[in-house]
């Protein structure tokens, strides 16, 4: 009796992925699997991918294009809440997870499957984050990791696809594992795993480096609705359109290079590379959209919730009721998020330097220094005292 009888497999088609098929025919007495594929926006040729699948043993090569979904229902969202974990990084990999896991239960669901597989190892987040959201979606479903338990090293692995047909890599493999969708590029390993070490040049595909961007500024306008960017230099654009352009037009300026060692869910501290250039702009023009149309208590308050939004999602609670109840919250705070922010692009960076928007809460005649000033000066002084009042008294009998 094997682990599974009809098995749904997340498939990249990697070499990891390829050997997880026959191995979860030969090894564990899988009947029948099934890959999917799933378009994010990565850029790669899934055509070749499909046909892969099949050769390595597929029943049926399923590829999902989820790029638009990727981006209205996961990355937008997660700008709404500012998302960053760690302070740092905007999730561009760990989004990707719940809806990777969703079109694996999706088509278990439709194909009969009583498993789905993806080939994660041990050490990371990803795996936490794929069996925690198939969890939450279908509890009935078991979930396989062949390379959490294999054991076989790299060689080993190209070793035992050789025996199965698997063609070994073709070009000399790089030395980094990348990981990668339209949000941006997670770099880890290689040379990197030595947190002293500068990375090299190679390791970047979507920033240009310093020395190469433009010699002069280059201004853009985002527009917002509702807490989502719609907009760039006044032209609509729909969410993909939108993150596709804005790539290009911030990396050109070397913008959304992070380097950065983050504390994994498994306890490890890693050394890893992000190259988000569209999200970490985005970030910064909603922040400061919404220092604009957000009341002060509401902007401090959000903070706090933020942080927790981040700090789950990277720790795979996408499904989960805490994570809908911070959703309910950033929903509620949005409804007037809307309007314009203008930003200058140069030498690696992106600096907000204009806001507007119908919702303004600035109040041009409260705020003025100048003859116009509506503000009442005197009231100041009486505020000052009901204010200052605890702090008298606990002066007045501790001194
Ligand atoms: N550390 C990031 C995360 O946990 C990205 C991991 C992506 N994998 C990679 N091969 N770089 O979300």
């Amino acid at each position: 009796m094997g682990r599974a009888k009809k098995v749904v497999l997340a498939y990249s088609g990697g070499v990891d992925t390829s050997v997880c098929i026959p191995y979860l025919k030969q090894e564990w007495g899988v009947e029948e699997v099934i890959t999917l594929a799933a378009d994010l926006g990565q850029g790669d040729e899934l055509e070749p991918i499909r046909q892969k699948a099949l050769n390595s043993g597929a029943s049926v090569s399923l590829v999902a294009n989820a790029t638009e979904r990727f981006i209205a229902d996961y990355a937008f969202p997660a700008l709404k809440a500012n998302a960053l974990y760690e302070n740092r990084y905007p999730l561009s990999t760990a989004l990707a997870r719940p809806l990777i896991a969703k079109l694996l239960v999706e088509a278990a669901e439709e194909y009969g499957a009583d498993a789905v597989a993806h080939g994660c190892t041990g050490k990371g987040n990803d795996q936490v984050r794929f069996d925690v959201s198939i969890a939450a979606l279908n509890p009935n479903l078991k979930v396989l990791a062949p390379a959490r338990e294999w054991g076989m090293s790299r060689e080993q692995t190209i070793a035992y696809g050789e025996k199965c047909g698997i063609p070994s890599p073709v070009k000399k493999s790089s030395p980094y594992s990348v990981d990668l969708n339209l949000l941006g590029r997670s770099i880890e390993a290689g040379p990197l795993e030595d947190p002293w070490v500068e990375p090299l040049e190679e390791v970047y595909a979507l920033t240009k480096a310093i020395e190469n961007t433009p010699n002069e500024p280059e201004y853009i306008e985002i527009g917002f609705d509702r807490g989502s960017p719609v907009s760039i230099d006044g032209e609509a654009l729909n969410p993909v359109s939108l993150i596709t352009k804005l790539n290009q037009l911030v990396g050109n300026h070397g913008i959304g290079r992070i380097d950065m060692v983050e504390n994994r869910l498994v306890g490890i501290k890693s050394r890893e590379i992000y190259e988000v250039p569209a999200l970490s702009v985005l970030i910064q023009a909603h922040r400061e959209l919404e220092s604009l149309t957000l009341t002060g208590d509401v902007t401090q308050y959000k903070r706090g919730i933020e942080e927790t939004y981040s700090k789950i999602v990277y720790n795979g609670l996408w499904y989960s009721p805490l994570k809908a109840a911070l959703d309910a919250f950033i929903e509620q705070t949005q409804a007037r998020v809307s309007g314009t922010i203008r930003i200058k692009l140069f030498k690696g960076n992106a600096t907000m330097v204009g806001r507007k928007s119908d919702y303004s809460l600035y109040d041009m005649d409260l705020a003025t220094y100048g003859e116009d000033d509506l503000f009442d000066h005197k009231a100041a002084e009486g505020f000052i005292y009901v204010w200052g009042l605890p702090t008298r008294v606990w002066s007045q009998r501790n001194r």
